[in-house]
């Protein structure tokens, strides 16, 4: 047995499942008590079961088995220990969690998750002084820091498989089908799986799309005798307006949140003013959820145009907007005259058995995390770079996303073999 600076981590579970994952619990587990004593904890449902102290001891025995199977034996949950949903009220439990934390005497909290996690972790950092640990997690492969995210390449071969079949019925029916594959605001799966799956047309969020040039591009190939059509779509991908449009709101958006910041500097520094001061500190308001109305006039500021429009004319707060990839295939077909047909992935992306290249990733991912505990390093992601699993500072990653950048050579090579991207 090696000596550790750890004595008891806590490892959870947040955001979207993700192939790989129990792999990783199951490597952390296995390394942090056979190789270095460690009590290991899991806790149920993300942040939540910190919040709600439902924790349990995790051992060989928990993760016997687990390696191939997809999921999370841990289970998991979208909540935010700072603004949680909690008896119909959004409540900042940033305490309840830390003190769960401290009572069961974790030294390190393990979070494996994607963007919104690493936020999340940090914050529990940054405001309650608990060490924190992430691991990138996500099919989207968005996680700023590291080559790449346990879950994408298991992705990756899902959708690849789908579109190899849809070739099927696109050549029989020499028709224009149109796969959307998630990804988030970020076009790595579809570029991936586009590119693996022959798809004769790729939009991503990055380069956005004119479909008057996409129609021109369909219509030569079929001058050319190519009588169909593959369109992989990124659920993320925008029309050139769309873009412009989203630009603009962003701008406006990043204006209100930078005011919000300096309100909750402001707190911060009255806080801690009145702790100097000897004063109790006033509890803080519990957060009302956004009506109804309020809510919908939240989600109102993304939708595209036309909807916005019905949404004004008609005071209805109900308005079912197009799925993306249904409107982009109904253009297309009015555009071409030929039929288009519409097949969106979904969460079979994220479902399954993790491929070999996955399982391998989260077992390195997983002992590295234990090593790293057991030098006592925290508050870092453990990233993925040149084949090596390696700590990065939380703060260098927090609040950045990896998208593709538009020269990144699989674009590039894409291009080559003659995709277009329509832009
Ligand atoms: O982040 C993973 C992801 O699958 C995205 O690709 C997708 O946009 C999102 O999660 C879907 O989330 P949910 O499972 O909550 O619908």
């Amino acid at each position: 047995m090696q000596s550790s600076k750890t004595r008891c981590l806590g490892i959870l579970t947040a955001g979207g499942d993700s192939p790989g994952l129990n792999a990783v619990v199951r490597a952390i587990t296995k390394v942090a008590m056979n190789e270095f004593d460690m009590r290991v904890l899991g806790i149920q449902d993300g942040f939540r079961g910190l919040v709600e102290n439902r924790i349990v001891t995790l051992d060989d025995a928990t993760v016997s088995g687990v390696l191939t199977r997809g999921g999370t034996i841990l289970g998991t949950s979208r909540d935010k220990p700072h603004s949680m949903p909690m008896g119909g009220k959004l409540l900042d439990m940033t305490d309840a969690a830390a003190h769960n934390a401290r009572r069961h005497q974790m030294d390190c909290l393990v979070c494996l998750g994607g963007g919104g996690t690493a936020k999340n972790a940090y914050r529990l950092w940054q405001k309650a002084g608990i060490n924190v640990m992430t691991l990138p997690k996500t099919i989207d492969n968005d996680v700023f820091g590291t080559d790449v995210s346990f879950g994408f390449d298991t992705a990756v071969s899902i959708a690849t498989e789908a579109i190899d079949r849809l070739h099927t019925t696109a050549t029989s029916h020499h028709r224009l089908i149109v796969c959307e594959v998630m990804g988030h605001r970020a076009g790595w799966l579809a570029l991936h799986s586009g590119i693996a799956g022959g798809a004769d047309v790729i939009l991503i969020p990055e380069l956005p799309y004119d479909l008057e040039k996409i129609a021109e591009f369909l219509l030569e190939r079929r001058r050319n005798g190519k009588r169909f059509s593959i369109i992989a779509v990124a659920e993320g991908a925008m029309s050139q307006r769309e873009a412009a449009e989203a630009a603009a709101r962003k701008k406006d958006k990043d204006k209100d949140k930078d005011k919000e910041k300096e309100k909750e500097k402001d707190k911060d520094k009255e806080r801690k003013k009145a702790k100097d001061q000897g004063r109790a500190e006033k509890p803080e308001q519990p957060m009302e959820p956004a009506s109804e109305g309020e809510a919908v006039d939240a989600c109102r500021a993304d939708l595209p145009v036309n909807v916005q429009r019905l949404h004004d004319e008609t005071m209805a707060y109900h308005v079912v907007q197009e799925p993306m990839a249904s409107r982009l295939a109904r253009h297309l077909q009015a555009l071409t005259g030929v039929e288009a047909r519409v097949t969106s992935l979904g969460h079979v992306q994220r479902g399954g058995i993790p491929t070999a290249f996955d399982r391998t990733l989260s077992t390195m991912m997983g002992a590295r995390a234990a090593e790293l505990l057991a030098e006592g390093t925290y508050n870092v992601m453990v990233a993925y770079r040149n084949g090596r699993c390696v700590p990065v500072p939380l703060q260098d990653v927090v609040g950045q996303r990896k998208l593709v950048p538009v020269d990144h050579h699989l674009i590039h090579c894409a291009r080559q073999v003659g995709t277009c991207f329509g832009d």
